[in-house]
């Protein structure tokens, strides 16, 4: 019962009110760490994770006290990590930024199921073809706990045998990316889709195979190699949560939404010779948005209006950074380009 009255808090926070962002908003880049994906997991995330511990302590602390959950919940998801969780690879790394960032393991833990959880909803992905047929991927990252947030996010760049493997925008203690790109092969975005329930998650998690939304992204980076290739297993990969898949690619026509379920794609959609432009936010695309947040409607008449002249720079200056898609909870903007390997991060806090 406890427990129901925390998950309840956590409901209210995760309420779509759009907030305008309070005062002036100037972008920052996000620092950028150089890995190797081959050096052991600890060698990979010590020089990381050193910058970040200060800020980290207080994300963990604001977020124990807005969201004050007994301790005993977080025991009981730390067995389940050890004992019950089916991809015990992210159970070790979590463990070793347990070590490094000086938390506990089972508050870190839980924070990496914290989309499977629940989050507030308010991401804008846009994916479109320029006039030189150039696909670009942008999106908005927003979230609760967006100046915590802000203060841990970074920018990583795996290399694999001295070349650039893949980008991803990547949070202090989580093993998981919403953004990502492989230059010239593929670049993904996640949105939060809510067509869940809490329990049925928590179902999903404890009694599926399926896995979390989020740790695909990464998966796909390392192991897929096209565009096709990783779009049908964003189809076809049963996760926990149902979700939103951003996916663009090299080629002309290399843009697509999945409206995911957990275990079937509702519909997607994708770049055409009449469609140059495909706009995400939190609602699937059959029925209007609601009408307390229509945040999808005001970036594609701002697409419209700009149309295919628009550049990396355009659409952040003239979509993406203007409110309601523009927020309090507005993080971070990424913008992508996998032909080019354009990928640029700016930090709003
Ligand atoms: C990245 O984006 C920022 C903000 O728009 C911009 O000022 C900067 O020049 C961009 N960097 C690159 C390398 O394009």
């Amino acid at each position: 019962m406890k427990f129901v009255f925390f998950l309840s808090a956590f409901l209210v926070l995760g309420s779509s009110i759009m907030i305008p962002h309070i005062g002036p908003a100037t972008g920052k880049p996000l620092p950028i760490y150089n890995v190797d994906i081959d050096a052991p997991l600890r060698d990979q995330w010590a020089p990381i994770l050193k910058d970040f511990k200060a800020p980290f302590a207080k994300f963990i602390h604001d977020f124990r006290a807005i969201l004050p959950l007994p301790d005993s919940f977080y025991s009981f998801v730390g067995k389940y990590a050890k004992h019950g969780f089916k991809f015990q690879r992210y159970v070790e790394e979590i463990e070793i930024f347990s070590e490094l960032l000086e938390a506990d393991f089972n508050i870190l833990f839980t924070l990496n199921l914290l989309y499977e959880i629940q989050s507030g909803k308010a991401c804008t992905s846009i994916v479109f073809r320029d006039e030189n047929g150039r696909i670009i991927h942008g999106r908005n990252w927003d979230f609760e706990f967006w100046s915590e947030l802000a203060h841990i996010s970074f920018q990583i760049n795996y290399h694999k045998n001295g070349q650039l493997f893949y980008q991803a925008q990547a949070i202090a203690g989580a093993v998981f990316f919403f953004t990502a790109q492989k230059p010239g092969k593929f670049a993904v975005s996640i949105n939060a889709r809510h067509t869940k329930t809490f329990l049925t998650n928590i179902y999903e998690l404890l009694f599926t195979n399926n896995v979390p939304a989020l740790y695909l992204v990464r998966e796909f980076m390392e192991t897929v190699d096209t565009y096709d290739e990783v779009v049908l297993k964003f189809k076809t990969t049963p996760t926990v949560d149902p979700v939103y898949y951003i996916v663009s690619g090299p080629g002309l026509y290399d843009g697509t939404i999945i409206e995911k379920d957990r275990d079937f794609v509702k519909q997607s959609f994708i770049l055409t010779d009449e469609t140059w432009f495909l706009v995400q936010t939190n609602y699937d695309r059959d029925i209007p948005d609601p009408k307390h947040d229509e945040r999808r409607t005001p970036a594609e008449q701002r697409m419209t209006q700009y149309g295919q002249s628009l550049t990396e720079q355009g659409l952040l200056d003239d979509v993406l950074s203007i409110f309601p898609n523009f927020n309090i909870a507005t993080i971070s903007s990424t913008l992508m380009s996998t032909q080019t390997g354009y990928f640029n991060n700016t930090v709003w806090y």
